[in-house]
């Protein structure tokens, strides 16, 4: 089966530092997978170039293909910052908006965008700006937003910051729901325990470890050296 997601030698610069170092691994169909590392281990960055918003040296393959428009289209991405995503006048016409340039009418796209929102427990905020709502409740519309084009490949970032317990089980067990292809960057830890089945520890731009999500959270050792507790 065609690979969801290879990167291989990728490395990637900022004017002062560098970022990411010879990162090669795979995803396949149907997986889900976690992405850990201290602060600036460098996985918001990798996400970046997995979706094609930063270009580094080395090789990033979608669906197969190079990150074209085409397969960019069946990505759905979380951004670490939820204000860079919903920004219309009603958290409705942020979901929306995919859908009607995706080619729905706008009545129908209303009735998807209010259907995503429900089942993230956003429904009664349909009709108020994101600026109405608490950091929380964005990141989940921030989540749902994501979904509306039911993409085939889902990328998170930080998708449980500010959630509170409940909030964070409820986004555990929607995620789980969703048969896509999931890569989720967290520090969160019982969360990705809950939501991937491998894990990737990044240190210093590069990747530390690989395997199994219980393996690489359960070795206190290994995420000693790599700063995360
Ligand atoms: N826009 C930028 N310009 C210059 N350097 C940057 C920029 N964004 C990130 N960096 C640097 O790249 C490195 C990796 O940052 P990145 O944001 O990818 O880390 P991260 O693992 O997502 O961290 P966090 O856990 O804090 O979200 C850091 O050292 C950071 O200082
Ligand atoms: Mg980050």
């Amino acid at each position: 089966m065609t690979p969801v997601l290879e990167v291989s030698g990728l490395s990637f610069r900022y004017e002062s530092e560098t970022a990411l170092k010879g990162i090669a691994f795979q995803i396949a169909p149907g997986e889900s997978v976690g992405l850990v590392g201290a602060n600036g281990s460098g996985k918001s960055t990798l996400l970046w170039c997995v979706a094609g918003l930063l270009r580094g040296a080395g090789v990033v393959r979608l669906f197969g293909g190079p990150p074209a428009k085409a397969s960019r289209a069946r990505i759905g991405m979380v951004f670490q910052n939820p204000e860079d995503q919903l920004f219309m006048p009603t958290l409705a016409q942020d979901l929306a908006l995919p859908l009607v340039n995706g080619g729905l009418s706008p009545k129908e796209a209303q009735e998807a965008a209010r259907d995503w929102l429900d089942r993230f427990g956003l429904g009664r905020y349909s009709d108020l700006p994101a600026t109405h709502l608490s950091l929380g409740q964005r990141k989940r519309a921030a989540v749902a937003l994501a979904m509306v084009r039911r993409p085939e490949f889902l990328i998170l970032d930080e998708p449980t910051a500010e959630l509170d317990g409940r909030a964070v089980r409820q986004l555990s067990n929607t995620l789980n729901q969703l048969a896509v292809t999931k890569l989720i960057a967290s520090h969160h830890l019982d969360f990705l325990r809950a939501t991937t089945s491998r894990a990737i520890l990044l240190c210093d731009g590069e990747i530390r470890s690989e395997g199994p999500t219980a393996d690489i959270l359960n070795n206190s050792a290994l995420l000693e050296e790599s700063g995360l507790v």
